[in-house]
């Protein structure tokens, strides 16, 4: 009975031409008809992959970089409304040199070569983090990017680089209390969308599903205010093998997932 009851909630599926990238083979994806609005994901296991290869770890962000490129593609053409992903945190600036040289390099070439697909696709690019620590060529291609994209109105494209999430609610926490100093708010009537207006992702809805490769169960100061309520997922597949394929199976998994934001559901009240 309980069982049958399973069966007639589990979400219906929808099949989709996905026009896949090449290396998945041309296979069709199923695609759950309930996707969450904003996904953000953790790449990790880059490293690892170069090493089970024994390739240099810039081959892995170089083989991450090409996966990226296809999981964007995918949300924008599946309809996700919000994607943000982890690029570099504030702690990634303790990496190796020649590490650190490598993805910035990534990073540069990454928008040089996407953002003209970006802005035909709709996308509008947000960095979140701290642009005014980024070298300086780094700075001036993504502020070219986001005031090229700020009209838009295709997928929102969060790309969190020098980000971390303490720094972040610090950071809204001095805004706030600048306006409290001004004499524009009274402290005790400082409400949460006070504190989320001053976020790098104000205006967007919160993060509905958190994916995380590599087999790591942690969220490494990753979107902490914005993912409160959010379903994780961590998979173990390594970065650079994550296919929309992988996608697909992970929104899948959002999908099956009973949402309570803290309440009971009404059938769950006796
Ligand atoms: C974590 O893997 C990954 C990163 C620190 C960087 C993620 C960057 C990319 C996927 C490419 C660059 C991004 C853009 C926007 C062009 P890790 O190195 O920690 O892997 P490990 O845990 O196996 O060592």
């Amino acid at each position: 009975m309980l069982q049958k009851l399973a069966q007639l909630l589990r979400p219906k599926r929808k099949y989709i031409d996905a026009r896949v990238a090449p290396r998945d083979g041309g296979a069709r994806v199923a695609l759950p008809e309930k996707l969450p609005r904003h996904v953000g994901i953790i790449m990790d296991g880059n490293g690892r992959w170069a090493l089970e290869r024994g390739l240099p770890r810039s081959a892995g962000h170089a083989a991450g970089t090409e996966a990226l490129r296809d999981i964007i593609r995918a949300s924008d053409e599946w309809g996700i409304f919000a994607l943000s992903i982890y690029a570099f945190s504030t702690e990634n600036w303790a990496r190796p040199r020649d590490e650190v040289g490598t993805l910035m390099g990534l990073l540069l070439r990454y928008f040089e070569s996407e953002i003209d697909e970006l802005f035909r696709k709709n996308a509008v690019i947000r960095i979140i983090g701290d642009i005014d620590g980024l070298p300086e060529k780094q700075r001036t291609a993504v502020l070219r990017a986001m005031e090229r994209t700020k009209d838009n109105a295709g997928l929102r494209l969060n790309i969190a680089l020098n980000y971390g999430g303490r720094a972040e609610i610090r950071r809204a926490v001095e805004r706030v209390a600048g306006r409290c100093a001004a004499g524009e708010l009274q402290p005790s009537e400082i409400t949460e969308a006070d504190v989320e207006r001053e976020l790098y992702t104000a205006g967007l809805p919160p993060v509905d599903l958190l994916i995380r490769t590599s087999g790591e169960k942690r969220t490494s100061n990753f979107l902490p205010w914005q993912a409160a309520y959010a379903e994780m997922v961590f998979n173990p597949i390594l970065w650079p093998d994550y296919t929309r394929e992988a996608f697909a199976r992970d929104l899948s998994e959002f999908a099956s997932r009973s949402r309570r934001f803290g309440k009971v559901h009404a059938e769950e009240v006796s």
